[in-house]
């Protein structure tokens, strides 16, 4: 169910029910004062709401961890809004899932295609997008803005990782990152970088171990790294796509961190585990026996490279990625998490993927 701060509870309070009233008559959010520009989506009672209706958004990395949160969050509170989902894979079980709520349509495309991107990115008001860390994710992130402008896509939600990684001398996808962030705030288009915590979800990669094995085999050393949960990520990006321009206008051209509450360690991991009845150890393994697990367990070698590398600096205790928080004035945005989802829960609701006897 969605969460709640105060601040949107009031919004909501003060919006009344969405007939078509004098007040909240839609009106257009962007007027083309530019030859080409579209009379995009209708904003409800702005002053009050700061949600604009009718929208089109097209989510690419939409069976990723996030994107499919991100969809079924749309999906499931705003139905007003129309979801295009990317995929390359529209007839995938994964794909299938996440067109499951009536507003999402299924659109095949491949970051490698251009004009599939364009055929995505054609009418539509607003896009987020995350590709995985395969090796040509910079070209593929940047052609997708480079087309979103060409299309005239009016704001874009880009998701990345935690600050002390975006960095140009930062190995593996942490300069990837950055080199994407620093194209897409130099494109003239309104945007926005979602700097996300380590993802309780990410685990999932190490649940055959940890079910066949009783072992959490992980390259963390002794790093604590600041974990958050993908469905409050896709909340906040949620919210940041669909928010009035005005509302945006705080956020626009920055990078945001959303994280959440944990700083958790290997050890830490698999004292919840223990708790929730799941018995696993916790074992430091070096950065090639991590990259070869990796594969093993169905990573692609130049993901699993990636991943490897930028787990190298929590290994070796040199990123800063603990007591990471929130950037504060995202609780401004209506409908954000009032309180980020904790671990424990997490391993509460995931244990069946990770406990032998489930
Ligand atoms: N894991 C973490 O802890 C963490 C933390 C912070 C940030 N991040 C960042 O999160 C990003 C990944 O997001 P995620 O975890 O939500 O996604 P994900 O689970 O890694 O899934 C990757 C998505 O990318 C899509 N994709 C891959 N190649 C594609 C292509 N050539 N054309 C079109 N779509 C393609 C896939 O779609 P189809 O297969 O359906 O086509 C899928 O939806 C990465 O950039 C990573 O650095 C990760």
């Amino acid at each position: 169910m969605a969460q709640e701060n105060s601040l949107s509870v009031i919004r909501r309070a003060t919006c009344g029910p969405l007939a078509a009233t004098p007040e909240n008559r839609c009106r257009p959010d962007r007027v083309g004062d530019e030859p080409g520009i579209r009379r995009r989506g209708c904003l409800r009672r702005e002053q009050e709401t700061d949600v604009v209706d009718g929208l089109s958004v097209l989510i690419a990395g939409a069976t990723g961890f996030v994107g499919s949160e991100l969809v079924r969050y749309l999906g499931q509170t705003r139905r007003d809004v129309r979801i295009r989902a990317l995929t390359r894979y529209p007839e995938s079980e994964a794909a299938r899932r996440v067109a499951a709520p009536a507003t999402v349509t299924l659109v095949k495309g491949d970051f490698a295609d251009r004009s599939s991107l364009e055929a995505a990115a054609a009418g539509v008001d607003r896009a987020y997008f995350a590709c995985n860390n395969v090796a040509d994710q910079r070209r593929y992130e940047c052609d997708f803005i480079d087309v979103c402008r060409e299309m005239r896509v009016g704001r874009l939600v880009k998701l990345s990782m935690l600050p002390w990684f975006c960095r140009p001398d930062v190995r593996g996808h942490g300069a990837t990152h950055y080199h994407i962030a620093r194209h897409l705030h130099a494109s003239g288009m309104p945007n926005v970088v979602v700097q996300a915590g380590y993802f309780f979800q990410s685990l999932f990669y190490f649940a055959r171990p940890i079910r066949e094995e009783g072992i959490l085999p992980q390259l963390l050393g002794d790093a604590k790294p600041t974990f958050v949960d993908t469905r409050d990520v896709a909340q906040y990006a949620a919210a940041l796509l669909t928010c009035s321009d005005d509302m945006f206008a705080a956020f626009d051209g920055r990078d945001v961190v959303v994280v959440g509450a944990e700083d958790l360690g290997g050890e830490d991991i698999a004292a919840a585990f223990g708790r929730a009845g799941i018995d696993v150890r916790y074992e430091r393994v070096a950065p090639q026996e991590f990259r070869t697990g990796l594969v093993c367990d169905g990573v692609r070698e130049d993901v699993a490279a990636n991943i490897t590398a930028i787990h190298t600096y929590l290994y070796e205790g040199s990123a800063d990625v603990s007591n990471q928080a929130t950037t504060s004035e995202l609780a401004n945005l209506p409908d954000v998490p009032a309180q980020p989802r904790r671990f424990a829960d997490f391993v509460a609701e995931a244990a069946a993927a990770f406990s032998r006897d489930q």
